[in-house]
């Protein structure tokens, strides 16, 4: 099917960034929206984008004027008569997207498509509101439009296979890379992307870290683009809350059960960058920088006491200063050459007046206890390194703010970026990471998707660098099972109880990228044990 006129209903955000997409994929695009006020807004931004990438030298003056001359803003839906393909980018209700559906069965020639860029709604119950459900199918984009690669195209068991075909090689022509979904809640990218929001909220909000400390969490300790709290802020507020309660009326449980303080924000107006603030305010630098406060620190300690509680060393009173001589875990060697590597000597001596106490702890945490044993909780510290330029740093409820102050400036001193955690299993990097991965596992386990589609979907709809499937793989799943079991157990939620299929890879030592370890696999492996 030759599509080369569009039509775009709604332009918000996503709206005009898939105007722009088919615009410049050299498509003639009549860009539809009732209101005036915002038409004219949603025009405002695909000028702004396209001036952007004038600007950036990735369009010519003479190429900006082609693109916007391809765009047609109108103010009604009648202008649409003549187009092969109209996408609806309405507000996500079923009550709206029935009216357009409906509408459109009465303007659009027979052959024409009618395409959904619903974020979570069914699309078969869109479908449901057209007089041709056969020619309705999803064609979800990500933001920002232009820069996201991925386009999840939804068909339904009503879809006219033609129509879905012709919208897949439609997102090929402009340069994405479509996946075929079916319709389910939140297709692959949102299931997996809102919980893990909406989890990075939770702990906003029962002050286990700051939102700088979230969002730092997650770019330096996973090296996504963008932490979860910014990303909403992206997104928008209410967009994620309407996503996270559909998810939560299809699937239920925890997981999906908005956080209360998305919805004060939400209901207090706070929606994101749209509204002018969200998590953060705009416009300003947004993200976590933690390197405001190196600006106050008190000097380095000159000498650090060391507690391995790996190894049952509580800190040795009378023990050596070389550090290296008695047992060790490797972790703590590791902490020991790296503070000694920048000058300060460490100690084993729990007696030592060293200017302050580090706890070598892993991901399960646990300072108190070790801190006590020394005799030094008030200026113990747990350190946790994660990756090659972040620490976890974290306090128990008796550390002093003159230690807490003492250990980021050590940590400064190391040449590392500090993220501030509550003594909880998983620390911050790992309470964030592992129940992602976990929904990415029990998500390839119900057979909706392969561990190459998760993959793929999260790291061209989400930027990714690595998708959860190959970071669950590189992290090892055997530690993924232990954090989600010890984060099961501490705060008694099921949403975090490691599902039977990654056990099970984890029991195999396999991963869900080895050749042949797909869920079948995994169903062998139960057969064998039964
Ligand atoms: N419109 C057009 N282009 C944009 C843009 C926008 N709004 N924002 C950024 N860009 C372009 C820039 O022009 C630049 O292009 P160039 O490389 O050709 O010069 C490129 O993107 C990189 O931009 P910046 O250097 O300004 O910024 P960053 O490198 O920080 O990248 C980002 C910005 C692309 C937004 C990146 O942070 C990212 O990938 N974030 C993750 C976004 C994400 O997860 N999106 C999915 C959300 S889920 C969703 O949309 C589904 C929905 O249903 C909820």
């Amino acid at each position: 099917m030759d599509i080369r006129e569009v039509g775009v209903i709604g332009l918000g955000t996503m709206g005009a960034g898939i105007a722009e997409v088919f615009a410049r994929g050299g498509l003639s695009v009549t860009a539809v929206e009732a209101d005036s006020g915002a038409l004219a807004r949603g025009m405002a931004i695909l000028d702004g984008s396209l001036g952007k990438a004038v600007t950036r030298g990735k369009l010519t003056q003479a190429e900006y004027a082609q693109v916007i001359g391809r765009v047609r803003p109108a103010p009604a839906m009648a202008s649409l008569a003549g187009a092969d393909l109209v996408i609806e980018v309405v507000p996500e209700r079923i009550d709206i997207k029935h009216s357009v559906v409906g509408e459109l069965d009465r303007i659009c020639r027979p052959g024409a498509i009618i395409a959904t860029n619903t974020s979570s709604l069914s699309v078969t119950t869109i479908a449901a509101g057209s007089a041709y459900p056969g020619r309705v199918v999803g064609m979800h984009f990500f933001n920002p439009a232009p820069v996201m690669r991925l386009v999840e195209v939804v068909t339904t068991v009503l879809t006219d296979p033609a129509a879905g075909q012709a919208v897949t090689a439609l997102a090929r022509q402009l340069g994405k890379t479509p996946v075929r979904v079916s319709d389910r809640a939140g297709f692959v990218a949102n299931a997996l992307l809102l919980p893990y929001l909406n989890h990075a909220v939770r702990l906003l909000e029962a002050g286990h870290a700051t939102r700088e400390d979230i969002d730092l969490a997650v770019t330096g300790g996973f090296g996504l683009p963008m932490g979860p709290l910014a990303l909403l802020d992206l997104i928008g507020l209410d967009t994620c809350l309407a996503i996270l309660e559909v998810l939560q009326r299809e699937f239920g449980g925890t997981r999906y059960t908005p956080a209360p303080l998305l919805r004060r924000l939400t209901d207090a107006g706070r929606t994101g960058r749209k509204g002018g603030g969200g998590f953060y305010d705009y416009p300003s630098p947004a993200g976590g920088s933690a390197d405001g406060r190196h600006a106050d620190l008190p000097p380095t300690p000159g000498t650090v006491t060391l507690i391995d509680p790996a190894a049952g060393l509580a800190g040795e009173a009378g023990g050596s200063h070389d550090w290296s001589a008695g047992p060790h875990s490797e972790r703590a060697a590791e902490l020991a050459s790296v503070i000694a590597a920048a000058g300060v000597s460490v100690t084993r001596n729990a007696a030592h007046p060293s200017d302050l106490t580090i706890v070598a702890i892993g991901q399960d945490g646990g300072v108190l206890a070790p801190a006590l044993a020394a005799g030094r909780a008030a200026d113990a510290v747990g350190l946790h390194l994660v990756g090659p330029d972040l620490a976890e740093l974290v306090p128990s409820p008796l550390t002093s703010a003159r230690a807490l102050a003492a250990a980021r400036a050590l940590i400064a001193r190391l040449g590392l970026r500090a993220v501030r955690s509550a003594d909880g299993p998983g620390l911050l990097v790992g309470a964030l990471l592992y129940p992602h991965l976990r929904d990415a596992v029990a998500m390839v386990a119900d057979g909706y998707a392969t561990p190459e589609d998760v993959d793929i979907a999260m790291t061209l709809g989400c930027g990714y660098p690595r998708g959860p499937v190959r970071m669950l793989a590189d992290a090892g799943v055997g530690t993924a099972v232990e954090v989600l079991r010890a984060m099961h157990a501490g705060y008694g939620d099921p949403a975090f109880a490691p599902p039977p299929l990654m056990t099970q890879y984890a029991q195999a030592g396999l991963s869900p990228l080895d050749p042949g370890s797909g869920p079948a696999v995994a169903s062998g492996l139960r057969r064998a044990r039964t």
